[in-house]
């Protein structure tokens, strides 16, 4: 382990807060739904930590073990695997103290190796694994396919960090620029990117011009959502950063097979990302006190309620929500998509024909562009 990760567990830095605020909020909702369809629950964590971190925080193995044991007590197992003994080691204490070591097991090995045990015993287990690894070398393609690749009967979803510095590094842009392209190491580099992402993909993108760095980020994730998507259709990415004008430490990515998860997860990511905004851009200032969800834009919100009636004319309310999040992932609330709805058919610009006891509509009213 390098010095940089050796303090990682002394306190919880924003971008841990981001995520871990993202896994807290969904881990409940998400474990009460998957619990009704009577099906034992997995949870892995395939880089675990050590359970607590030095300033009292709970890191994910706690954020896991306590959301299960309130919405699916009894139907659960979770393992929580890492590489560092001292952290299995700790980990263990705090899975024991806390009463979970019968359905909470702890497992000191190396998680590439590890993992790959698990999906020939697995036949019809709902499965959620999530892996925040210190580097993207922690999650190679060929360590999800087998969960990526499961019987569409089964629920599976996974959550993974994906880190961007070290895939610039790997990438090695300027080397390639200086024509140092077939030199063994940067080969090698090359190598392991293809290993991450699950081909050669990310060249054109990480080797194009006329893009900024963030840009390039971008492209590259959701070239990345795209592949994933081949096997769980429902997929997004939010990015985890300090700051807005810092550089993005990693994306928190989601793939599963049910549209819930990406519904859940749209308004989980936008607001764990607009508060973190929030509080680096007033933190200190007149501002502070300002309500964070005011950040978020509604700018467009109308036209694409409208664009998206026109092109999929006659779903339910609920269904057009998920359809608009699937094309604007983290781009709207769905309190704001709401309201929207209602003004617009209060106002004639959308026809609601679903019978219904008062103006107000539900999330099963079916909607229509308005004949004017
Ligand atoms: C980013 S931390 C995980 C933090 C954790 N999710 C939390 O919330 O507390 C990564 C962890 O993975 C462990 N680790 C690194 N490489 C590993 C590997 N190949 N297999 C298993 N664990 C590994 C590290 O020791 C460290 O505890």
């Amino acid at each position: 382990m390098t010095a940089q990760n050796d303090d990682f567990f002394e306190g919880k830095r924003p971008w841990s807060i981001i995520k871990d605020e993202v896994l807290s909020s969904y881990m409940p909702p998400y474990l009460a739904k998957v619990n009704r369809l009577g099906r034992p629950i997995i949870l892995v964590d395939g880089f675990a930590g050590p359970g607590i971190f030095d300033d009292g925080s709970e890191g994910s193995p706690l954020i896991i073990c306590k959301a299960a044991q309130e919405r699916a007590a009894g139907n659960y197992q979770a393992f929580f695997i890492n590489k560092d003994r001292k952290y299995y080691d700790r980990l263990k204490g705090v899975l024991q103290r806390g009463g979970w070591q019968h359905q909470a097991i702890p497992i000191l090995g190396d998680t590439t190796k590890i993992l790959p045990l698990l999906p020939p015993k697995l036949s019809d287990q709902t499965v959620f694994l999530y892996l925040d690894p210190f580097g993207p070398t922690g999650s190679p393609f060929t360590l999800l396919e087998p969960f990526l690749t499961r019987s569409k009967e089964y629920s599976t979803e996974i959550v993974i960090m994906m880190h961007i510095p070290v895939a610039h590094r790997l990438s090695a842009r300027r080397a390639i620029e200086e024509g140092k392209g077939s030199d063994p190491t940067i080969q090698k580099f090359h190598q392991t990117m293809s290993n991450i992402f699950g081909g050669d993909y990310w060249k054109s993108i990480m080797f194009s011009s006329g893009f900024t760095t963030q840009e390039r980020e971008t492209q590259l994730i959701d070239a990345y959502c795209k592949k994933l998507e081949k096997y769980l259709p429902y997929v997004g990415s939010c990015p985890v950063q300090e700051g807005k004008n810092e550089r993005i430490k990693y994306f928190i990515v989601f793939a599963s097979r049910h549209p819930d998860a990406m519904v859940l997860m749209n308004d989980i990511m936008l607001s764990a990302y607009s508060k973190r905004m929030h509080k680096d851009a007033y933190a200190g200032t007149l501002f502070e006190g300002e309500d964070w969800k005011d950040s978020i834009p509604t700018k467009g919100l109308k036209e694409v309620v409208i664009s998206q009636v026109k092109e999929y004319p006659g779903l339910t309310r609920e269904d057009l929500w998920a359809k608009i999040i699937q094309r604007h992932f983290m781009l709207y609330r769905r309190a704001d998509f709401i309201i929207t709805v209602q003004q617009l058919v209060d106002s004639g610009k959308l026809n609601c024909p679903t019978p219904r006891k008062t103006k107000r509509l539900n999330k099963k009213c079916v909607l229509f562009p308005s004949e004017n």
